[in-house]
């Protein structure tokens, strides 16, 4: 049965109610219960007819967007979500060189003024322990856009909502996250966690001198009483075994050093490396799809650029729910 519009803006208020985070901050995945989270995949659902037009629910909102730290997609998606919601949008990119951080202001002083123009604001920070106690002191609802090595919790609920969306459940799923790092990997940390409470089966993958924080272990474990798989120090064709019998590889990429340590770096990404060899003989062997995303940037060396044309390509897939998914966030977080 097809939903009238005025059915659908009805259920969209409705659920914004029920999901119940207006006013709320979004620091850590961990801030949302699993009620919430799959409150919002319902609301991305419902508005993702408006991925690519506007609908006006919250005309009258500001959103700040400041990035102490390059980004693409977050930003961006969070702007096109906040434009499509009708509501405005205050941009610091270059907040080192353009804003008054340039003249040694602090974060909390900064982000105590611009809680006097928005809503709500998206921070980007290099120092998670700097952007946590800015957050604290802020009289707006501060959104975590990637802080630190800590967590990237909206990277981690659009690709939930993307798995959500490509199997409708997340319980049951194999799921294995690799990377060369999972010590910096704040993708895969708030990743991890969000998997782990929504009961997928997780193996963490990785060098045993850059695996997963103890810290994520022991909160998943008390959280949910599960231990972590975790496979160290794999080689390519052990690595490509591993994840043959898995629903998604998730790969967080991580920060390559330059300078003496980048080649060494390279040999231990390699062993990281995604065939295409290995997905396409799953898919021909017994049909079995092994889905991949890479939370982007990708580096060349992490993946091989074919799996771009398979059925097995979700990091693209991923851009686009994005937008309904902190379209849904940012609607419960500032009312409409
Ligand atoms: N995935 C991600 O955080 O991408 P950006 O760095 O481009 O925002």
């Amino acid at each position: 049965m097809t939903m009238t519009t005025d059915t659908r803006l009805r259920s969209i208020k409705s659920l914004v109610g029920d999901i119940g985070l207006e006013g709320h901050r979004l620091l850590s995945i961990n801030d949302l219960t699993n009620e919430q989270i799959y409150g919002l995949f319902e609301l991305a659902r419902l508005l993702e007819p408006w991925n690519r037009s506007r609908i006006d629910l919250c005309p009258s909102s500001v959103m700040a967007t400041l990035f102490f730290q390059p980004s693409t997609r977050t930003r961006m998606s969070f702007e096109t979500a906040m434009h499509r919601l009708g509501g405005s949008v205050l941009t610091e990119t270059t907040p080192l060189i353009s804003s008054s951080s340039a003249k040694e202001e602090s974060l909390g002083d900064m982000i105590t003024c611009v809680s006097k123009y928005a809503n709500v604001i998206v921070l980007r920070h290099f120092d998670e322990a700097e952007a946590l106690a800015a957050a604290g002191r802020a009289g707006a609802p501060v959104i975590n856009g990637g802080m630190g090595h800590w967590e990237h919790p909206t990277q981690a609920l659009l690709d939930l909502y993307t798995l959500w969306r490509t199997y409708d459940r997340i319980q049951g799923l194999n799921v294995c996250i690799a990377s060369a790092d999972l010590v910096e990997a704040r993708t895969g940390h708030s990743m991890a966690y969000g998997l782990a409470r929504l009961g997928a089966n997780v193996t963490c993958a990785s060098p045993k001198d850059r695996r997963i924080p103890e810290a994520v272990l022991s909160d998943i474990h008390d959280a949910t009483g599960v231990e972590l798989e975790q496979v160290f120090d794999c080689d390519q064709d052990s690595f490509n075994e591993l994840i043959r019998g898995m629903d998604l590889v998730y790969l967080p990429g991580c920060s390559a050093p330059k300078g003496p340590d980048a080649e060494a770096f390279k040999v231990v990404m390699d062993r990281y490396f995604v065939r295409y060899e290995t997905i396409a003989q799953a898919q021909t062997d017994g049909g079995h799809t092994i889905h991949v995303t890479h939370t982007l940037p990708r580096r060349s060396g992490e993946m091989d650029d074919r799996l771009d044309a398979t059925p097995s390509q979700l990091y693209f897939e991923a851009i686009g729910y994005s937008v309904s998914i902190r379209m849904a966030l940012v609607a419960s977080i500032v009312g409409v």
